[in-house]
């Protein structure tokens, strides 16, 4: 039954020139802001320079957090944590994909908080309040621009967790689709995946009557498999890459999973491999995603699978049900690997060794997922199934 609440609060510029906005948008939150920016591609493709005319231009005052990785590392939110504190900073500027968004979300919240960051990761501590913060989005894949998600990885530990908070919701994000143009194939495709994964997570659930989120979540799967393919072989497809970046936004902003049982086991189980083995996070997620759907395919699951099929890959409604559920699986891995992803685990460097380890921390907290509970041995034996 259809019961929820709903705030979806953050402002959204989407298109060609809102950069343009910054400046306003700026001066609504704040006159000292940090930017937060990754390993360099937003220097060599111009967004960088953009940016800081505009904040000169505006007289708008700025310290820099530069090198945020790919998997931040939860000693960089420490860094921008001090910046922020030693320099009275108001607002935070994300300029990024999700993992400078994610960074910059744990400082802002770091900010109010006097203990260490990684307690909003261990359940030690509860996320109340943070600084504002603004994103301009480079990489469409995570949607963090749109929710109150972040994920940061301690390498000490060997750990990648989640944390949530609402105040960790931007207050605003400029969405340009020209600014993704520079995006290498392999983060496209990386990206495509990981949008489809969280459509995915939230389309497999044991919610019955929730249709309109569910059409929406097939439009969506659909615009993926129309438009990541166009956006790797053609960059600069206007199209292509403005309808990846929207809809990597509507797929985790929480409009597909209001009134909703989530899943969430593949992403439990992929962020064990990226924690370790530090690998692109939509690159494991496809890998994992086929082998998840063959081993929760069953009599109770046996329908939504025919309903994915039939309506996302248009496969014969005819056939046999578990034929359609079964081809619908293999449709998924081979578009997957039509995009340039590698299919194993072995692929991308990850042998048996650690398998065990990763299933029992993936477990440490509860079974993983809800469309089908999974316990220590059936994240093993995913894991095993994805080896090759
Ligand atoms: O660091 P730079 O030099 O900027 O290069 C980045 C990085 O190497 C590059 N890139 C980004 N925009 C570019 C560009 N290269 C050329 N042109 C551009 N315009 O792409 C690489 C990957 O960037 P990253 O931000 O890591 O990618 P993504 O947006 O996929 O974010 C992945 C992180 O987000 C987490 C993942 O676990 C991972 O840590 N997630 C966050 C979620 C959330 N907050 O809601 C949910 C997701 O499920 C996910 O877990
Ligand atoms: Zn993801």
């Amino acid at each position: 039954m259809l019961n929820f609440n709903y705030s979806i609060p953050t402002n959204i510029y989407f298109g060609k020139g809102k950069m343009d906005n910054l400046p306003k948008l700026i001066k609504q939150y704040g006159s000292k802001i940090l930017m937060t920016y990754g390993g360099g591609s937003i220097k060599s493709n111009g967004i960088y320079d953009k940016v800081v005319n505009l904040l000169k231009e505006n007289n708008i005052e700025y310290f820099e957090l530069g090198g945020v990785d790919p998997n931040p590392r939860v000693t960089t939110v420490r860094e921008g944590i001090k910046i922020c504190k030693e320099n009275n900073v108001d607002f935070i500027l994300a300029l990024g994909g999700g993992s400078v968004i994610d960074c910059s979300k744990t400082i802002a919240a770091g900010c109010y908080y006097d203990g260490d960051p990684w307690d909003f990761f261990i359940g030690k501590a509860r996320i109340k309040n943070a600084l504002p913060l603004g994103t301009v989005v480079t990489l469409a894949a995570t949607g963090s621009e749109m929710n109150g998600n972040a994920v940061i990885s301690n390498v000490d530990t060997e750990e990648k967790l989640l944390t949530y908070g609402e105040a960790l919701k931007p207050k605003f994000s400029i969405l340009d689709p020209v600014n993704t143009f520079t995006v290498p194939k392999t983060q496209t495709a990386a990206g495509t995946a990981d949008i489809m994964s969280h459509i995915f997570e939230q389309y497999f659930s044991t919610t019955e009557g929730a249709y309109i989120q569910d059409r929406m979540a097939e439009a969506l799967l659909k615009t993926c498999i129309k438009y990541g393919p166009i956006a790797i072989n053609d960059p600069e497809n206007y199209e292509a890459r403005a309808n990846l970046m929207w809809v990597s936004t509507l797929a985790l902003n929480n409009l597909l999973t209001y009134g909703k049982v989530t899943d969430w086991a593949t992403h439990g189980m992929e962020h064990e491999l990226s924690a370790i083995y530090d690998i692109t996070h939509g690159v494991g997620l496809a890998i994992l995603t086929p082998n998840w759907m063959t081993y929760v395919l069953d009599d109770s699951t046996l329908d939504k699978f025919v309903e994915y099929g039939v309506n996302v890959w248009d496969i014969d409604k005819t056939q046999e049900k578990i034929t359609i559920a079964r081809d619908a699986i293999k449709r998924t891995k081979e578009f997957f690997i039509s995009l340039g992803i590698p299919s194993t685990l072995t692929e991308v460097g990850i042998g048996e060794d650690k398998l065990k380890e990763m299933a029992a921390k993936a477990t440490k907290r509860g079974p993983q997922g809800n469309f089908k509970k999974l316990y220590e041995e059936d994240v093993l034996k995913i894991y095993l199934s994805s080896l090759k």
